[in-house]
């Protein structure tokens, strides 16, 4: 057990989420504090309803702290994990800054716990749209072994963080009454739009998030040859991203076997029913921990292809219970080791 514990980035999108699971889940503790920016500084957040004051970041704040769970902005990322690794606090990072560090570990607990093992006082959870495609892809993985992936992406506006959720309902809003809205999140309008661009130019015309879908699926299979061809998409959708996926392996896997693999993974929602319209929607999968996939059939085009539906909470499993359950994980092996 952890004595001290930070949440690090308490006020923001994620940071919320992850105040909720570590009262949903019970993680134990002795002590909590709450950072964030001067902006947030001495504003209040009642947590297990005890009134807790958010204090300013500092190269002081880890301080007596044994773990921190960090969901910032990438620059304050690079900022404030060396602070922590000083003061002898392990780290659970969100932000992208450190995940293709070889020395940190990129852990989704259901695909590579092991992982979290050979962790030097930082450990990263993926990207939100990572994370729900290597669950997706683990069952699958491990039956027929994944040689190709082309995903889609749907991402909610709350993968932006609180200013990309203000932007939907503001700029929605703003449009329905035919009136202004200045974006601070997304340089296009958002409402009734899709922005076929998530992150900035990165390789031969792919952007910075679509290679970290190649990127840390790699480092999470441990495999650089699954060849990976993403697509990212920002849709007018609250929260909950959503995916298409077309998937070959070496090993044929048909329907009914990945219906099979896909029900019994832990972690992983089951609804696909096309006869009655049953599969997954964000509306639906909003505040559940789960992987949803539905609409699996075969593949038209490819003799040992799968394609299918897979919608997730980007902010619970795509980010904040992600990072719980790795800190869980640390608990365990702590408790493991003594
Ligand atoms: N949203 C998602 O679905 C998702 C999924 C996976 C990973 N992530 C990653 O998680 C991180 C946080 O994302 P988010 O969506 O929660 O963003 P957000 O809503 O904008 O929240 C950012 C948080 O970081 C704090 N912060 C910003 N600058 C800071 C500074 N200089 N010093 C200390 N704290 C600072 C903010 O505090 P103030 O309130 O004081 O500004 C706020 O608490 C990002 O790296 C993001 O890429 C997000």
């Amino acid at each position: 057990m952890f004595d001290s514990i930070a949440i690090v980035g308490a006020t923001g999108a994620v940071g919320r989420l992850i105040r909720q699971m570590l009262e949903e889940r019970d993680f134990p503790y002795e002590k909590i504090t709450f950072l964030a920016s001067k902006r947030s500084a001495g504003s209040t957040i009642t947590f297990k309803g005890q009134e807790h004051t958010v204090q300013e970041l500092t190269p002081e704040s880890f301080q007596g702290i044994d773990l921190a769970i960090g969901s910032t902005p990438d620059d304050t990322a690079a900022e404030f994990v060396p602070w922590a690794k000083a003061a002898g606090c392990v780290v659970v990072d969100e932000s992208g800054y450190w995940r293709m560090d070889p020395t940190v570990p990129l852990v989704v607990p259901e695909v590579n716990p092991e992982a979290i093992r050979d962790h030097q006082g930082v450990i990263s959870s993926p990207n939100c749209s990572t994370t729900q495609m290597v669950v997706a892809m683990k069952p699958l993985h491990d039956a027929g072994r994944i040689r190709r992936v082309v995903v889609s992406t749907y991402q909610a506006t709350s993968g932006a963080g609180v200013k990309g959720q203000q932007d939907l309902t503001e700029g929605s809003r703003a449009a329905l009454d035919n009136s202004d809205y200045k974006y601070e999140a997304f340089k296009y309008p958002i409402a009734f739009n899709l922005i076929p661009q998530i992150g900035g130019p990165k390789h031969e015309g792919y952007t910075s998030e679509e290679m970290k879908m190649v990127h840390e699926t790699h480092k999470i299979f441990a495999d650089d040859t699954i060849r990976v061809c993403p697509t990212c998409v920002r849709v007018p959708v609250v929260n909950c991203h959503s995916e298409t996926m077309l998937v070959e392996t070496e090993k044929k896997i048909t329907v009914a076997e990945a219906r099979e693999l896909f029900a019994n993974f832990p972690g992983i929602k089951l609804i696909d029913d096309l006869d009655s319209g049953q599969y997954p929607m964000p509306s639906d999968c909003d505040g559940d921990d789960a992987v949803f996939i539905g609409r699996i059939r075969e593949d038209l085009s490819s003799d040992n292809g799968l394609t299918f539906w897979c919608v997730s909470d980007n902010l619970r499993k795509g980010a904040a219970t992600n990072a719980v359950q790795i800190a869980e994980l640390l608990v365990k092996s702590a408790a493991t080791a003594s």
